[in-house]
């Protein structure tokens, strides 16, 4: 019988997704698992036994979760980047028919191959610097056919690089041209065509919507929910990043996975949050690029134990930012995040907003998904935006950079 080969690392300094460990540690991978994770001075030569030497030193993190992107798109959006520098704002681009609905055009037009041509790329970049799953949300589509073929894409993406590609429904993400006052009937499509033909083919893994007064009320998005519970998916809402609507507590009232944005989030529903067990995502790229200025109520949020989550949000639009790591220093200046806060948010607090288990954590049993860093301390990657110090990545337990 062939052995399972087993991977040894030395004198690492270990970050598993909760804690900095205080002293040098072995990891041990053994097929696609985390076998060994244990203070050096118990590494004894049992354990070491026909494992591969794989490096020495260093800062190991588990591979890191971008729990919400909008990775799949046509076009761009440089123009509107012009016309906000000019003082133009989100919301005004978008009732004028801007904004999400310009790329909703460009999307249509664009072939499934097309699309995943022009997000190879991306999904790249965000691999390069760490990334080993990624959500990727459909919701420039807009009507049953193009939401499919960007969810087709998204799970074609996932075949054809070494990373997790976890796919959302975002169907209530604008209100399409076609439904100009209609939006009702828009809802109806979402709830008895678009959810179930995603179900049908397999291409859906939750659902979710943009609650906010440019896109769709609380009842509204509550109907979407309730669709997606029939067909036994998960849901999680953009909720609360322009106004209050009170879209989180609802969302948290149905169980969701998260929450995301959640700049206008009052304490009602970071409690209803708590209550729920939903995973407050926070999107730095978006706050910084928009020019936010109110702040996500992140004390209220830690001192009620929401768990916190920190993503790239990847879009042509709020958050043209490719970059995980910079989301990392963004979650710290912008929202005063500790390091250590932003690097679980970006691991095991992601992973907790995707309902999975199996992975953003360096523990026995664990998938082997993990990284090395050139760093001496977990800290540096939130402190400096600085390509080039992945020097190892492991997805699944093959190994991918070195
Ligand atoms: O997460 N808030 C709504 N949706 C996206 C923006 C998408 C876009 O502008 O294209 C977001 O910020
Ligand atoms: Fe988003």
């Amino acid at each position: 019988m062939p052995q399972t080969p087993r991977k040894l690392w030395r004198d690492m300094t270990v970050f598993d997704g909760v804690q900095e460990w205080p002293e040098p540690m072995a990891v041990i991978t053994r097929g696609d698992r985390i076998d060994t994770l244990c203070p050096m001075r118990e590494l004894d030569a049992s354990l070491i036994q026909n494992a591969h030497d794989a490096g020495r030193g260093g800062v190991m993190t588990p591979g890191l979760v971008d729990c919400h992107t909008h990775l799949v798109f046509g076009g761009n959006r440089a123009d509107e980047f012009e016309r906000r520098l000019e003082g133009a704002s989100y919301a005004e681009i978008a009732k004028a028919g801007g904004g999400i609905l310009s790329t909703v055009r460009a999307t249509r037009e664009a072939s499934e191959d097309e699309l995943l041509e022009r997000a190879l790329p991306r999904l790249q970049a965000l691999i390069d610097d760490g990334a080993t799953t990624v959500e990727i949300k459909s919701g420039y589509g807009l009507n049953v056919a193009d939401e499919l073929k960007m969810l087709r894409v998204a799970r074609r993406l996932g075949e054809r690089l070494p990373v997790r590609v976890v796919t959302t429904l975002l169907g209530a993400h604008a209100l399409p041209p076609e439904y100009q006052d209609a939006s009702d009937a828009y809802i109806d499509l979402i709830c008895d065509e678009m959810i179930p033909a995603a179900v049908a083919e397999g291409l859906t893994d939750a659902v979710d919507v943009f609650c906010e007064k440019i896109a769709f009320s609380v009842e509204q998005c509550e109907r979407v929910f309730l669709a997606a519970e029939k067909h036994g998916l998960p849901i999680k809402a953009h909720a609360e990043q322009l106004s209050n609507l009170g879209g989180t507590a609802m969302a948290a009232r149905h169980g969701a996975l998260s929450a995301d944005h959640i700049e206008f989030l009052d304490q009602a529903g970071v409690d209803a949050m708590r209550e729920a067990g939903s995973v407050a995502v926070i999107l730095p790229g978006a706050f910084h690029t928009l020019r936010e200025t109110q702040l996500p109520p992140i004390e209220a949020l830690r001192e009620a134990g929401v768990p916190m989550a920190v993503a790239t949000d990847a879009n042509p639009g709020s958050s043209p930012l490719f970059q995980p790591t910079l989301m990392l220093n963004l979650a710290c200046t912008l929202f005063r995040l500790t390091p250590r806060e932003a690097l679980a948010g970006m691991t095991a607090h992601a992973a907790q907003a995707l309902g999975a288990k199996e992975f953003g954590r360096l523990e026995v049993g664990a998938l082997a998904d993990l990284c090395v860093w050139d760093i001496q301390r977990p800290a540096e990657l939130a402190y400096a935006v600085q390509p080039g110090r992945l020097r190892q990545r492991m997805f699944q337990g093959v190994m991918t950079h070195e």
